[in-house]
This record gives C-alpha cells, sequence and structure tokens, in this order.
C-alpha cells in the first residue's frame, strides 16, 4: 500500500502516567513509579528515548497527582547545571540537560485516574486526527529492539491501529489484555480478531498478551468516549481497540500485532523492577566491573529458596 491510502504519518507520542502505582506502594505515595530510577535514571526517560530513536520527538505526558517530578525531570534545572559548571563537572552537567533536550514535552492531567483508556482520550486535543504512539511510561523494552519501529511500519502497510503482542506463561495471562489472532503474509505480524482485558487461564483466546506500545488510529477517541467503564471500573483501552478490530479500514479498523520476541521490562512490578535494575547495571561499562563479581558472589552465598546450600 502507498503514502496516499494512509496518508498521516504517526508523529506524536503518548506517555500515560497518571496511574496510582498501587503495587509499589509505599514509594509511589509522592513519587510516580514512571521516575523510579533504573540504575541511576527515571524509567520514562528511558521510554522517552525510545520514543526519539523511533522518529518521535513529540510527547505529551499525561500526568496525575503527584507528577511534578515528572515535569521538573524534562525541565531546565538552572541552579543545578550553575552548581555542576561551577565545579567544571561536564559529565554530570551533561547528565542533567539531557533529559531537558530530548524532545518536544507536552503535558497534559488525567484529572482522576479512571483507566489507560481515559488517560489516552486526554491525549485527543494533542493528538488531532493523526495516528499516534501510546508508550506506558513503565514499560521498557530493551534498547536494542525496533518494536516501535517496527510497529509504525505496519501501520504504514495496513493502516488502522497496532498492537505489541508477546507470548507469556499459561498463568500469566491473567495479568495482561490477550489476543486471538489470524496469521498475516508476514511471519511478525498478525491480525487481531478479539481481545480480552485480563482473561482467567481457561478463558483466554490465545497467551499472545498485549504490552505497553500501541498504535493507535485517531478513530480511537470517537471510540474512547462511547466505552463504557470496563473490569475494574476502569476505561479500558484494550475494550476500545477490540471496537476498532471489528471495523472496516474506512471506519478506523482493523487492529494488527506485532509479534515481539525480544527483552521487555514491566518496572510497576516489584521483580520485574528489580531484575530490570540488575540487568541494566550489568550491562553498563562504569558498574559491571565492580557490580558482577560481587553479584556472583552473592549468589554463591545465597542459594535458591529450597536447593541445598
Ligand atoms: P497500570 O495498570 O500498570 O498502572 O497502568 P497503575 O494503575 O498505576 O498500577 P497499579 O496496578 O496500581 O500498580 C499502565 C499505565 O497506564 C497509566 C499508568 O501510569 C501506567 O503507565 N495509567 C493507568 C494512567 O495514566 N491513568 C490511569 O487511569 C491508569
Amino acid at each position: 500500500m502507498t503514502d496516499t491510502e494512509h496518508p498521516s504519518r504517526v508523529g506524536k507520542a503518548v506517555v500515560p502516567a497518571a496511574g496510582l502505582g498501587t503495587r509499589f506502594l509505599p514509594a509511589t505515595k509522592a513519587t510516580p513509579k514512571e521516575m523510579l530510577p533504573i540504575v541511576d535514571k527515571p524509567a520514562i526517560q528511558y521510554v522517552v528515548e525510545e520514543a526519539v530513536d523511533a522518529g518521535l520527538d513529540d510527547v505529551l505526558m499525561v500526568t496525575g497527582r503527584s507528577k511534578r517530578s515528572i515535569e521538573d525531570h524534562f525541565d531546565r534545572a538552572y541552579e543545578l547545571e550553575e552548581a555542576l559548571r561551577a565545579k567544571s563537572d561536564t559529565q554530570r552537567l551533561y547528565s542533567v540537560r539531557e533529559s531537558s533536550e530530548l524532545a518536544q514535552v507536552h503535558y497534559v492531567r488525567q484529572g482522576e485516574p479512571r483507566g489507560l483508556g481515559h488517560a489516552v482520550l486526554c491525549a485527543s486535543a494533542h493528538v488531532g486526527d493523526e495516528p499516534f504512539a501510546v508508550l506506558l511510561g513503565d514499560d521498557l523494552i530493551g534498547r536494542n529492539e525496533a518494536l516501535l519501529r517496527r510497529m509504525i511500519q505496519v501501520r504504514e502497510t495496513y493502516g488502522g491501529s497496532v498492537v505489541a503482542l508477546m507470548e507469556v506463561e499459561p498463568d500469566h495471562v491473567s495479568l495482561y489484555g490477550c489476543a486471538a489472532i489470524e496469521p498475516t503474509d508476514e511471519d511478525d505480524v498478525v491480525t487481531v480478531t478479539d481481545l480480552v482485558e485480563k482473561p482467567a487461564v481457561d478463558q483466554a483466546p490465545s497467551r499472545w498478551a498485549v504490552i505497553g506500545r500501541y498504535i493507535c488510529d485517531p478513530a480511537v477517541f470517537d471510540v474512547l468516549r462511547e466505552t463504557p467503564p470496563g473490569r475494574g471500573g476502569e476505561i479500558q483501552l484494550t475494550d476500545a481497540l477490540l471496537q476498532l478490530a471489528q471495523r472496516k479500514p474506512a471506519d478506523g479498523g482493523p487492529v494488527h500485532g506485532v509479534l515481539f520476541r525480544g527483552q521487555r521490562y514491566d518496572t510497576g512490578n516489584k521483580i520485574d523492577y528489580l531484575r530490570t535494575v540488575v540487568e541494566f547495571a550489568c550491562e553498563r561499562q562504569d558498574l559491571a566491573a565492580e557490580f558482577l563479581p560481587w553479584l556472583r558472589d552473592f549468589v554463591d552465598r545465597h542459594p535458591a529458596a529450597g536447593d541445598d546450600a
């Protein structure tokens, strides 16, 4: 298909970061979970870097209560910069300025956390009538993966919306939206025929779970306006995408999935957060030489629960 058939390019990224983060209390009482550090950078900065790497440098953050720190992080910090400059600490000065120069960051507030679908709806005035990307602010994709770029390509080829799907263990399907899928001519692309939010294992249409990257057709906004609260009393993005999956291209459909087999980290969940910090630290040249030997020794001294010492 050509650009004229699906004329508008994906140019904007929406990063919902207005959730309550209850799984991470009490740390998230006054700090958004998206600001929890992965080594020395907040999770949400990796997400913005991913958007920029995929060519999206217009980023709209959907923030809520106690989200001031997100705005401060992506803004200039003149006093701090001055203090570092006075000490000629150029490396730290660079790291402090980096986040404020990454992208054009905009903000909209979600007054009440009424669900991911509602957070995305809050972006409608900024996004307008263009397809756009949604990147969840606590969901990290490995730095060498080209997932978002691939999803943008799939949108350019097929139109409609695109979700990222990852195969999960059967006992994990109830934590995600799960998709019923049909193959296309491309190995890593499927057509989504059904979506079920957090199904019981025996009701899951597959083990392909929707993870935190989406390309949405702007038709999603009208659908979200009409979407009643679903599971957990929240307006679910999955419910709106299911509507679009059943539509013809002229009405904002269909929905395709990109099958993702790379690295992904859900930093809003404690075990995954710990894994992420350890993995990222082990990949850092400035830390690995000291951290890895300590980690090996620590593991040797702490056999897994149930193992013989
Ligand atoms: P989650 O369901 O993981 O976020 O939403 P949560 O509700 O903050 O987490 P827990 O379950 O209470 O620990 C996925 C993403 O959607 C955003 C969250 O900030 C997160 O990035 N979100 C969720 C919103 O922006 N608004 C909402 O109303 C709900």
